[in-house]
């Protein structure tokens, strides 16, 4: 078969496999560029089934792109609360502000606009043309990058700039006419559903009979595997620091993964250090305040996409000083239900969780 004629079989299959076995997911039920734009960026680093509550309730508490402007930060923060790489949240908000002044409120359509959007790519930038505005533009995310690879035995580094060009102009060629939007989200929809990454179903799949990898028995080699390397691991000691019923939390300075999250102070246990004598000094350092660290409340462990860590958390006395944000942003003292009202990274749920099973009911 020719590569033109194999393409035109693709999209007649795909499409009509799309029409039947689509999946339901809430924002294909709107037609709104704001919602689709809101659940693609939930979907950038996210899998659908994590990001289908969090879309609903940040669409019924921001529904319009002027009221996620006219917001607080730190209730768009709470609103992603869980969701993880907050980033995306700070960029959503400061984009919305963009759009609310230079594009009178409308996302714009073309993907040169698009791409100047605090934390739109070219991913992304395919997705809202295509699915938002039905333009014929390509998607290319780590699901169309697998089923690209093996349809046409793709064997170099799909992450090698060389191969992303050659995967961006298969995936720009394979468009039918006008129907970009059905198209880009039937190859997601295989990529999710069939062709996964380890035991595709080939035996259920619309286009099998046009999958070079299949006929030459290598969908279980493609795409190419690149070894990951390994992550590294950091010890935290933390404190949960009382005075009376109230609890002295930090908030991180702007930058870096979790930047203006709320947390219990704390920091890395240096190379030697026991974790109490971690948690004291760290304390001393962030928020010149004196602590007597007590029991260990809990050991938490937590991966990141690039490090893990262990939390050490220990309960601590204040004893002296006035706290000052040395090395964070600003500090509070809460009590236990008050905790809620801030936005605390993934890892801090668990201490909290504890805090509450340990103390609930002793607070006045
Ligand atoms: N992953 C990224 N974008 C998506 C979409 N629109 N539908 C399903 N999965 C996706």
């Amino acid at each position: 078969m020719k590569q033109n004629e194999r393409i035109e079989l693709i999209q007649k299959q795909l499409l009509a496999w799309y029409k039947k076995y689509q999946r339901d997911l809430p924002w294909r039920r709107s037609r709104d560029p704001y919602a689709i734009w809101i659940s693609e960026i939930m979907l950038q680093q996210t899998q659908v089934i994590t990001v289908k509550p969090y879309y609903l309730h940040f669409l019924k508490t921001f529904p319009t792109v002027k009221k996620l402007a006219n917001a607080k930060l730190d209730s768009v923060l709470k609103c992603w609360e869980g969701l993880g790489y907050y980033t995306r949240a700070k960029n959503l908000h400061k984009a919305a502000k963009t759009i609310v002044s230079d594009y009178q409120c409308q996302l714009p359509s073309s993907i040169e606009d698009l791409i100047k959007i605090p934390g739109i790519g070219p991913y992304t930038a395919g997705a809202i043309a295509s699915i938002a505005f039905d333009l014929d533009e390509p998607v290319l995310d780590g699901n169309v990058m697998r089923v690209l690879c093996r349809l046409f035995t793709i064997k170099t580094n799909p992450k090698e700039s060389d191969t992303q060009k050659k995967l961006w102009t298969l995936a720009r060629k394979m468009i039918p006419t006008g129907q970009a939007s059905f198209f880009n989200q039937a190859l997601m929809d295989l990529g999710a559903t069939i062709c996964t990454p380890s035991k595709p179903s080939c035996e259920t799949c619309p286009i099998s009979d046009c999958c070079k990898a299949k006929k030459a028995k290598l969908q279980h080699e493609l795409p190419l595997k690149v070894k990951k390397k390994p992550v590294p691991h950091y010890d935290i000691g933390i404190g949960v620091v009382w005075k009376k019923n109230k609890i002295l939390i930090d908030q991180r300075k702007d930058e870096g993964l979790l930047g203006g999250l709320w947390e219990f102070p704390g920091g890395k246990i240096a190379k030697n250090e026991k974790p109490q004598a971690c948690v004291k000094r760290e304390i001393k350092e962030e928020l010149a305040v004196n602590v007597k660290v007590n029991n260990l409340l809990i050991i938490v462990k937590h991966a990141y996409s690039h490090f893990k860590i262990t939390l050490h958390v220990y309960e601590c006395d204040y004893v002296s000083g006035r706290p000052k944000a040395v090395e964070c942003a600003a500090w509070k003292w809460v009590s236990l239900d008050q905790l809620d009202d801030y936005t605390f990274p993934a890892a801090n749920h668990k201490i909290i969780a504890e805090l509450n099973k340990k103390h609930q009911g002793n607070q006045s």
